[in-house]
C-alpha cells in the first residue's frame, strides 16, 4: 500500500522535476539531478523522504500563507527551497530535496553532524541554538540520534520514548502516575513551543534545550486550577511544586526534601502552618470526634480558605478556652462563697 503510493508520487515528481530542469537555469541544471535521478540507485531514502516536511517544504499550505501575506520575501526562500541563489533570487528545485543535505549532483556528500542541520533549523525556529544550551550530556544526542532526517519522523514511536533511552529512571516514576496513564509526554512538559512572529522578526521556540523556566511550566493547559492565597508559593506555576514538588512520580516534597505520598499530607501544611497544626494536634482546630481529619478535608490546598468551600464540612463547635470555664467558675465561686458564709456564721456562735 505505502509501496503503491509511493509509485505514484514518484512519477508525479518525476513530472514535476522533468519540468524544473527545462525551465530552471540551465548552468545549475547540470549541477542539479533532481532526487528522481537519486532515486534510481537509492530507492529507500526516496522512499521515506518523499512524504516528509522537507519535500513539501515550499508547497506546505501554512508555509505558503505566511510567505504571500508578507509579499513573498526572497528571504524565505535559503530554508525553504533547494539550490538558493542569493544573487539574483533563484532556486533550483522547490522543498529542501536530497542535494540540498548531499551536495548538488554526484557530490554524494555524508555530513551526519547537526551543522547541517543547524543551516536552516536556526533563526525563525531556533531548534540549533536550543540544543546547543540543552547542556554537555544531551550535546551526545545529536539532531539524527532522535529523528530520521529522511522521513522528518521521530526515530522512536514516541516522544517519551526518545528521552527514555537516557531517563529509564524518570521514565518509571512518570509510568506509575496518572500522567503516566494518561499518555503525558516528557515533551509536554519540557519542550515548551511557541510559533514565530515573522512579521515582527521574532524567533518561536521549539523547546529543545528541554529546562524549564517559569513561563515554560504549563500545568494550567491540562489543570484549571488557579491558586488562591497559595500563589504566593512561587512564580506562576512553580507555586504548583512547592508542594508538588516530586512531580515525576506527583508526590509531595518536603523544604527538607522528604517525600509523602499525596494522601497524607499533614505534615506538607506543618511546615508552613505551624501553629496551625499545634492547635490540630491537640484538638482545638480540627474535627474532636475525629483528630486524625486531615487539613485537606476541610481545605482544598489550592484555594485554602474554608469560607470559599461551598459545601463546608462538620465545622467543630468553638471550645473553650483552656483554662476555668464557666460553670466551674461560678460553681468555684458559689462553693467559696457558700463555705465563707459557713465560716462566718459558725465564728459568730
Ligand atoms: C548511478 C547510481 C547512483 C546515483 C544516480 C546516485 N548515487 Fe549516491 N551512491 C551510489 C553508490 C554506488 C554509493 C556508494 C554506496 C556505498 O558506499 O555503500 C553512493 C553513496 C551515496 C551516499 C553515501 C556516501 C557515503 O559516504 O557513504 C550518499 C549520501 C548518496 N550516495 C547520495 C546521493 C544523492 C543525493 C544522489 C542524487 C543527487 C545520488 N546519491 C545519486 C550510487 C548512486
Ligand atoms: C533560517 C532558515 C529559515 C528561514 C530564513 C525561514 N524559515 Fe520557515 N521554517 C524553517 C524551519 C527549519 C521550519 C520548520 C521548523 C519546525 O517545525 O520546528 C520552518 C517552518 C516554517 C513554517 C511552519 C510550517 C509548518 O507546516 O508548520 C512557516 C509558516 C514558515 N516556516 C514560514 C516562513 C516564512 C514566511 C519565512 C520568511 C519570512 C521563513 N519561513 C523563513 C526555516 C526557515
Ligand atoms: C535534511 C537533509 C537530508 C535530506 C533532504 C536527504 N538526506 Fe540523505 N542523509 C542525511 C543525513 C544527515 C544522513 C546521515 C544520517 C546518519 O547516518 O546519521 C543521510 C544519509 C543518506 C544516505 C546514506 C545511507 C542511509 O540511508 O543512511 C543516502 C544514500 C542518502 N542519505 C540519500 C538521500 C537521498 C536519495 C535523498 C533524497 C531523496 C536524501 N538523502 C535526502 C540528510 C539528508
Ligand atoms: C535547507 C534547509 C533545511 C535543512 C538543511 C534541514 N531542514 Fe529540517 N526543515 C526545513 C524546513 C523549511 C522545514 C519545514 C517544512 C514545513 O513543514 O513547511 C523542516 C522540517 C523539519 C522537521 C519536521 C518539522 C515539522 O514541523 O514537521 C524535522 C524533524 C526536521 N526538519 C529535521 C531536520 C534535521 C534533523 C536536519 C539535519 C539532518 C534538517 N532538518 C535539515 C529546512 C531544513
Ligand atoms: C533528545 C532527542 C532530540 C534531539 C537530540 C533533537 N530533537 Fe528535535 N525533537 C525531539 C522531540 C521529542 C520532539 C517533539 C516531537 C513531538 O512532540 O511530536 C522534537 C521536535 C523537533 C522538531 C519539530 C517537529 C514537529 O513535529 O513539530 C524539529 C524541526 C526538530 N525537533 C529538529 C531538531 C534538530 C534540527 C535537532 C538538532 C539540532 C534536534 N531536533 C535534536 C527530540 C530531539
Ligand atoms: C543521550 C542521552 C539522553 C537523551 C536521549 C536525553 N537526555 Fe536528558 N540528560 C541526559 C544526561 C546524561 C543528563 C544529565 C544528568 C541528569 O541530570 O540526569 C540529562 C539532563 C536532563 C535534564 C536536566 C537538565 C538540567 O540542566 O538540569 C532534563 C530536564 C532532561 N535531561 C530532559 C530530557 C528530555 C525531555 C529528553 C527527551 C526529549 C532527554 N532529556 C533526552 C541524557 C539524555
Ligand atoms: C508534569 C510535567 C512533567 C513531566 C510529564 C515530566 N517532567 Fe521532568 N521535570 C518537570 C519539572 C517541573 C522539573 C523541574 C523540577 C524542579 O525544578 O524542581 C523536572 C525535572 C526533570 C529533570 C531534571 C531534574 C531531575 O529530577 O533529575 C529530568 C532529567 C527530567 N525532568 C526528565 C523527565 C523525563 C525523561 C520525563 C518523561 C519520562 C519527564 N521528565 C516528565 C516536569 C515534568
Ligand atoms: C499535558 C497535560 C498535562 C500537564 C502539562 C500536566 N498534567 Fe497533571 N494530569 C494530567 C492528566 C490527564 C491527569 C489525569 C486526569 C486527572 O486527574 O485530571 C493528571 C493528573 C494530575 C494529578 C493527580 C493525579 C492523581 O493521582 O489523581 C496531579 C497532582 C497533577 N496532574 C499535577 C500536575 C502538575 C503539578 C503539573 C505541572 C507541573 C501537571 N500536572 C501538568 C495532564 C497534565
Ligand atoms: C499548598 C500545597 C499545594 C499547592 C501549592 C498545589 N497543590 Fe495540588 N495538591 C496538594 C495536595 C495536598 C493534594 C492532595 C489533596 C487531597 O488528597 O485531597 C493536591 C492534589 C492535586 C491534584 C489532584 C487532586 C485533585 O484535586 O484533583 C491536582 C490535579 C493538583 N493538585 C494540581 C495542582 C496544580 C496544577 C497546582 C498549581 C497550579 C497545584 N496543584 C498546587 C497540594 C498543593
Ligand atoms: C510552603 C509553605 C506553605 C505550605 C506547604 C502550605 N501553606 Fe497554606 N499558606 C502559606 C502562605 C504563605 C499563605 C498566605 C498567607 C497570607 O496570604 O497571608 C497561606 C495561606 C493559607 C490559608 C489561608 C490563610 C488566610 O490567612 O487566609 C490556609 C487556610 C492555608 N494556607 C492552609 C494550608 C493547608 C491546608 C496546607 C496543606 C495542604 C497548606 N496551607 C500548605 C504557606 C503554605
Ligand atoms: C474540621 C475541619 C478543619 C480541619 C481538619 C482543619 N481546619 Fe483549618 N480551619 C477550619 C475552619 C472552619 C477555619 C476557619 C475558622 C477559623 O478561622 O478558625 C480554619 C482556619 C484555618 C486557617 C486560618 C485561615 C483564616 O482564614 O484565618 C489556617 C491557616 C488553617 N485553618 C490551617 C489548617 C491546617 C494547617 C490544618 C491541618 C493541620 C487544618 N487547618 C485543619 C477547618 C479545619
Amino acid at each position: 500500500m505505502f509501496f503503491k503510493k509511493g509509485k505514484s508520487m514518484l512519477f508525479l515528481l518525476f513530472i514535476l522535476m522533468s519540468i524544473t530542469v527545462v525551465l530552471g537555469d540551465p548552468e545549475s541544471a547540470e549541477d542539479y539531478k533532481g532526487p528522481v535521478h537519486c532515486a534510481s540507485c537509492h530507492m529507500d531514502p526516496m522512499e521515506d523522504w518523499i512524504y516528509s516536511s522537507h519535500q513539501k517544504a515550499f508547497n506546505d499550505p501554512e508555509f505558503q500563507e505566511e510567505y504571500q501575506k508578507l509579499g513573498s520575501p526572497e528571504s524565505c526562500l535559503s530554508c525553504h527551497t533547494t539550490g538558493f541563489d542569493e544573487e539574483d533570487g533563484t532556486y533550483i528545485n522547490e522543498g529542501v530535496t536530497c542535494e540540498e543535505c548531499h551536495g548538488p549532483g554526484d557530490t554524494m556528500n555524508l555530513d551526519t553532524s547537526p551543522e547541517l542541520c543547524a543551516n536552516c533549523h536556526s533563526g525563525p525556529y531556533p531548534t540549533y541554538e536550543e540544543w546547543k544550551d540543552s547542556g554537555p550530556s544531551h550535546l551526545e544526542a545529536t539532531c539524527t540520534l532522535c529523528h530520521d532526517q529522511h522521513t522528518t519522523e521521530l526515530l522512536a514511536e514516541t516522544p517519551t520514548e526518545t528521552c527514555s533511552s537516557c531517563h529509564g529512571t524518570h521514565l518509571e516514576a512518570v509510568e506509575e502516575t496518572k500522567h503516566g496513564e494518561s499518555g503525558v509526554e516528557c515533551a509536554e512538559c519540557h519542550m515548551y513551543i511557541t510559533p514565530p512572529d515573522f512579521e515582527k522578526g521574532i524567533p518561536g521556540s521549539t523547546g529543545h534545550d528541554f529546562v524549564m523556566t517559569s513561563e515554560e511550566l504549563d500545568c494550567q493547559t491540562c489543570h484549571n486550577r488557579t491558586l488562591s492565597k497559595h500563589d504566593v508559593l512561587g512564580t506562576d506555576e512553580f507555586a504548583c511544586l512547592s508542594c508538588h514538588g516530586e512531580i515525576h512520580s506527583l508526590e509531595l516534597k518536603l523544604i527538607n526534601e522528604d517525600v509523602l505520598p499525596r494522601e497524607d499530607s499533614v505534615r506538607l501544611c506543618a511546615q508552613c502552618h505551624n501553629e496551625r497544626y499545634t492547635s490540630w494536634k491537640q484538638g482545638t482546630h480540627g474535627k474532636p470526634e475525629d483528630p486524625e481529619a486531615q487539613c485537606v478535608e476541610c481545605h482544598d490546598p489550592h484555594d485554602p480558605v474554608v469560607a470559599n468551600i461551598p459545601t463546608l464540612p462538620v465545622v467543630p463547635e468553638r471550645r473553650p478556652p483552656a483554662g476555668p470555664s464557666i460553670p466551674f467558675t461560678a460553681g468555684f465561686i458559689v462553693i467559696v462563697g457558700v463555705l465563707g458564709f459557713a465560716i462566718i456564721l459558725l465564728r459568730w456562735r
